[in-house]
């Protein structure tokens, strides 16, 4: 069985996609075992709660030090004894000694097609508003592990999506996120709960 924590910053509405393909069979050997919010009012803190899965808050903001809330956050990871700490709108850079302990055991939604639109500031909405100000035809979403860089790891699933006309940022994230977003984070999360991803010379290989 996978041990999943879900960190979390928002609306927690992936967080939700990996719940339900739990509870659906669609994600399996899996169980989402906490949930840790940089942000005491995120929605997905609800969410976590309505499934019964145990949540914290570790902000930065209550702590002196960097250095201390990156202490914190790794261990409670820790503590939920997590295989695979999957990031689900987390907008908190990973500390570097959180990737050393979870090197190629955490993983990152990010809302477009990497290399396009990725990297530092571009997040949430941004995104979604640099592709219709760039005007491209085509966005999506991409699953992939986090390295020290900012959306420089490995690339484990993609899924293209076509901008329409007259598209708004948010009409376009919220089409990313349903018809890429809630299909590759679970996908992402049963190949790997299943043994099927492996990394080779910082690629993916599906098996
Ligand atoms: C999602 O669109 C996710 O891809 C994005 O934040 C949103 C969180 O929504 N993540 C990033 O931009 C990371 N760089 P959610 O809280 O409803 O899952």
């Amino acid at each position: 069985m996978l041990k999943v924590v879900v960190l979390v910053s928002g609306g927690g509405t992936n967080l939700q996609a990996i719940i339900d393909a739990v509870n659906a069979g669609t994600i399996t050997n899996t169980e989402v075992v906490g949930v840790i919010s940089n942000n005491k009012n995120a929605y997905a803190l609800e969410r976590a709660s309505k499934a019964g899965i145990p949540s914290l808050c570790i902000s930065p903001k209550d702590f002196a030090s960097r250095a201390e809330f990156n202490q914190a956050l790794l261990d409670a990871v820790n503590d939920f004894g997590a295989d695979l700490i999957v990031l689900a709108g987390f907008l908190v850079v990973i500390p570097e000694m959180v990737i050393e302990a979870y090197r190629n055991r955490i993983i990152n939604i990010h809302p477009s097609l990497i290399p396009a639109f990725c990297g530092t500031g571009f997040y949430g909405l941004k995104v979604h508003e640099a592709a219709l100000e760039k005007g491209v035809k085509v966005v999506g979403a991409t699953v992939h592990f986090v390295d020290e860089g900012t959306d420089t790891g490995a690339i484990i699933l993609q899924k293209a999506v076509e901008v329409q006309q007259g598209d708004t940022p948010e009409v376009l994230q919220r089409r990313v996120m349903e018809q890429a977003e809630w299909k590759i984070l679970p996908r992402a999360i049963d190949l790997i709960a299943n043994g099927k991803v492996k990394v080779i010379d910082n690629k993916v290989v599906i098996k």
